[in-house]
Protein backbone atom coordinates (compact mmCIF):
# COMPACT_ATOMS: atom_id res chain seq x y z
CA UNK A 1 0.00 0.00 0.00
CA UNK A 2 1.16 3.82 -0.48
CA UNK A 3 1.61 5.75 2.62
CA UNK A 4 -1.31 8.52 2.56
CA UNK A 5 -2.74 8.97 6.07
CA UNK A 6 0.25 7.88 8.14
CA UNK A 7 2.20 10.04 6.38
CA UNK A 8 0.96 12.72 8.29
CA UNK A 9 3.85 11.64 11.17
CA UNK A 10 6.27 11.01 8.59
CA UNK A 11 5.97 13.72 5.91
CA UNK A 12 8.97 12.13 3.94
CA UNK A 13 7.58 8.93 3.46
CA UNK A 14 4.11 10.39 1.66
CA UNK A 15 3.84 8.80 -2.04
CA UNK A 16 6.48 5.81 -1.06
CA UNK A 17 5.81 1.95 -0.95
CA UNK A 18 5.97 1.36 2.69
CA UNK A 19 7.28 -2.61 3.74
CA UNK A 20 5.03 -3.61 6.76
CA UNK A 21 2.97 -1.78 9.40
CA UNK A 22 3.48 -2.82 12.35
CA UNK A 23 0.26 -3.08 14.61
CA UNK A 24 -0.08 -4.06 18.51
CA UNK A 25 -2.99 -4.83 19.86
CA UNK A 26 -3.04 -4.18 23.67
CA UNK A 27 -5.05 -5.07 26.42
CA UNK A 28 -5.22 -5.90 30.15
CA UNK A 29 -4.16 -9.69 30.43
CA UNK A 30 -3.49 -10.49 26.57
CA UNK A 31 -5.19 -13.54 27.14
CA UNK A 32 -9.03 -12.35 25.81
CA UNK A 33 -9.30 -9.24 24.00
CA UNK A 34 -5.99 -8.17 21.98
CA UNK A 35 -5.32 -12.33 21.10
CA UNK A 36 -8.75 -12.05 19.74
CA UNK A 37 -7.97 -8.49 17.73
CA UNK A 38 -4.20 -9.99 16.73
CA UNK A 39 -5.97 -13.11 14.66
CA UNK A 40 -9.03 -11.73 13.89
CA UNK A 41 -6.99 -8.86 11.83
CA UNK A 42 -4.56 -11.54 10.83
CA UNK A 43 -7.33 -13.28 9.52
CA UNK A 44 -8.86 -9.95 7.92
CA UNK A 45 -5.86 -9.20 6.12
CA UNK A 46 -5.30 -12.45 4.79
CA UNK A 47 -9.02 -12.44 3.32
CA UNK A 48 -8.00 -8.95 1.64
CA UNK A 49 -4.79 -10.44 0.41
CA UNK A 50 -2.34 -7.90 2.28
CA UNK A 51 -0.63 -10.31 4.38
CA UNK A 52 2.75 -8.77 3.21
CA UNK A 53 1.85 -5.28 4.38
CA UNK A 54 1.29 -6.45 7.93
CA UNK A 55 3.49 -7.39 11.12
CA UNK A 56 0.63 -8.01 13.67
CA UNK A 57 1.18 -8.95 17.65
CA UNK A 58 -0.29 -8.41 20.91
CA UNK A 59 0.70 -7.62 24.75
CA UNK A 60 -0.42 -6.89 27.79
CA UNK A 61 0.04 -4.21 30.49
CA UNK A 62 -0.25 -6.16 33.56
CA UNK A 63 1.91 -9.01 34.65
CA UNK A 64 -0.82 -11.04 35.61
CA UNK A 65 -0.97 -13.72 32.67
CA UNK A 66 2.23 -13.74 31.41
CA UNK A 67 3.09 -17.17 29.63
CA UNK A 68 -0.51 -18.12 29.77
CA UNK A 69 -2.14 -19.23 26.02
CA UNK A 70 -5.42 -17.57 25.18
CA UNK A 71 -8.47 -18.14 27.74
CA UNK A 72 -10.15 -20.78 26.30
CA UNK A 73 -13.82 -18.98 25.92
CA UNK A 74 -12.44 -16.69 23.43
CA UNK A 75 -10.36 -19.49 21.78
CA UNK A 76 -13.53 -20.80 21.22
CA UNK A 77 -15.28 -17.68 19.97
CA UNK A 78 -12.56 -17.73 17.80
CA UNK A 79 -12.80 -21.10 16.32
CA UNK A 80 -16.10 -21.00 16.33
CA UNK A 81 -15.56 -18.42 13.38
CA UNK A 82 -13.26 -20.44 11.34
CA UNK A 83 -9.78 -18.44 13.07
CA UNK A 84 -7.19 -20.39 14.36
CA UNK A 85 -5.44 -19.07 17.21
CA UNK A 86 -2.10 -20.34 17.01
CA UNK A 87 0.65 -20.76 19.91
CA UNK A 88 -0.21 -17.45 20.91
CA UNK A 89 1.25 -16.36 24.76
CA UNK A 90 0.79 -13.54 26.87
CA UNK A 91 3.71 -11.30 26.60
CA UNK A 92 3.33 -8.06 28.32
CA UNK A 93 4.38 -4.13 26.29
CA UNK A 94 7.15 -3.35 26.59
CA UNK A 95 9.07 0.67 26.47
CA UNK A 96 10.97 0.07 23.12
CA UNK A 97 7.86 -0.79 21.30
CA UNK A 98 6.44 2.25 20.97
CA UNK A 99 9.30 3.02 18.29
CA UNK A 100 9.12 -0.58 16.93
CA UNK A 101 5.25 -0.25 16.20
CA UNK A 102 3.73 1.92 13.93
CA UNK A 103 0.40 1.56 15.66
CA UNK A 104 -0.33 0.74 19.19
CA UNK A 105 -4.17 -0.22 19.81
CA UNK A 106 -5.53 -0.24 23.03
CA UNK A 107 -9.05 -1.81 23.71
CA UNK A 108 -10.36 0.07 26.64
CA UNK A 109 -9.44 3.85 28.09
CA UNK A 110 -7.80 2.05 31.06
CA UNK A 111 -5.22 -0.09 28.87
CA UNK A 112 -5.28 3.54 26.81
CA UNK A 113 -3.46 5.08 30.00
CA UNK A 114 -1.57 1.69 31.01
CA UNK A 115 -0.03 2.03 27.38
CA UNK A 116 0.97 6.04 28.30
CA UNK A 117 2.69 4.78 31.51
CA UNK A 118 4.69 1.84 30.27
CA UNK A 119 5.89 4.15 27.06
CA UNK A 120 5.98 6.97 28.28
CA UNK A 121 4.63 8.68 25.80
CA UNK A 122 0.92 10.23 25.35
CA UNK A 123 -2.24 9.06 23.18
CA UNK A 124 -1.66 10.28 19.71
CA UNK A 125 -2.26 9.00 16.14
CA UNK A 126 -0.27 6.19 16.33
CA UNK A 127 -1.53 5.05 20.25
CA UNK A 128 -5.04 5.05 20.54
CA UNK A 129 -8.51 2.76 20.99
CA UNK A 130 -9.13 0.66 18.36
CA UNK A 131 -12.58 1.97 18.15
CA UNK A 132 -11.45 5.58 17.88
CA UNK A 133 -11.57 4.30 13.72
CA UNK A 134 -15.37 3.79 14.15
CA UNK A 135 -17.41 7.10 13.92
CA UNK A 136 -19.00 5.92 17.38
CA UNK A 137 -15.62 5.35 19.46
CA UNK A 138 -15.92 3.80 22.92
CA UNK A 139 -14.09 0.81 24.36
CA UNK A 140 -14.37 -3.21 23.45
CA UNK A 141 -16.86 -4.96 25.62
CA UNK A 142 -14.33 -6.78 28.17
CA UNK A 143 -15.62 -10.49 28.53
CA UNK A 144 -13.90 -10.86 31.53
CA UNK A 145 -16.69 -8.85 33.46
CA UNK A 146 -19.54 -9.59 30.95
CA UNK A 147 -18.87 -12.94 29.96
CA UNK A 148 -19.86 -11.92 26.24
CA UNK A 149 -17.13 -13.22 23.61
CA UNK A 150 -19.62 -12.67 20.65
CA UNK A 151 -20.19 -8.86 21.53
CA UNK A 152 -16.52 -8.68 21.73
CA UNK A 153 -15.86 -10.63 18.99
CA UNK A 154 -18.19 -8.20 16.57
CA UNK A 155 -16.80 -4.71 18.29
CA UNK A 156 -13.30 -5.92 17.16
CA UNK A 157 -14.23 -6.70 13.59
CA UNK A 158 -16.18 -3.68 13.64
CA UNK A 159 -12.76 -1.73 14.77
CA UNK A 160 -10.67 -3.73 12.71
CA UNK A 161 -12.23 -2.65 9.35
CA UNK A 162 -12.66 0.81 10.49
CA UNK A 163 -8.49 0.39 10.93
CA UNK A 164 -8.08 -1.17 7.48
CA UNK A 165 -10.41 1.52 5.86
CA UNK A 166 -8.40 4.39 7.32
CA UNK A 167 -5.28 2.91 5.83
CA UNK A 168 -6.43 2.86 2.71
CA UNK A 169 -7.55 -0.90 2.19
CA UNK A 170 -10.71 -1.24 0.19
CA UNK A 171 -12.55 -3.87 2.33
CA UNK A 172 -16.40 -3.79 0.62
CA UNK A 173 -15.39 -7.30 0.09
CA UNK A 174 -14.88 -8.39 3.27
CA UNK A 175 -17.05 -10.77 4.98
CA UNK A 176 -16.52 -11.74 8.22
CA UNK A 177 -19.17 -13.90 10.04
P1 LIG B 1 -7.97 -9.29 28.68
O1 LIG B 1 -8.88 -9.92 29.83
O2 LIG B 1 -7.36 -8.03 29.27
O3 LIG B 1 -8.94 -9.01 27.60
O4 LIG B 1 -6.93 -10.33 28.34
C1 LIG B 1 -8.51 -10.00 31.18
C2 LIG B 1 -7.61 -10.96 31.58
C3 LIG B 1 -7.26 -11.07 32.91
C4 LIG B 1 -7.83 -10.20 33.83
C5 LIG B 1 -8.74 -9.23 33.41
C6 LIG B 1 -9.06 -9.13 32.08
N1 LIG B 1 -7.48 -10.31 35.20
O5 LIG B 1 -8.07 -9.57 36.01
O6 LIG B 1 -6.61 -11.12 35.54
Amino acid sequence: MKIDVISQSDKQAVGKEIAMIKVMFVCLGNICRSPMAEMIFREMVRKTGAEKDFYIASSATSTEELGHPIYSPARRELESHGIPCGEKRAVQLKKEDYDRYDFLLGMDSANLSNMERITKHTRSEKMRLLLSFTKEGGSIADPWYYGNFDRTYSDIVKGCRAFLEYLGYDISQLKME
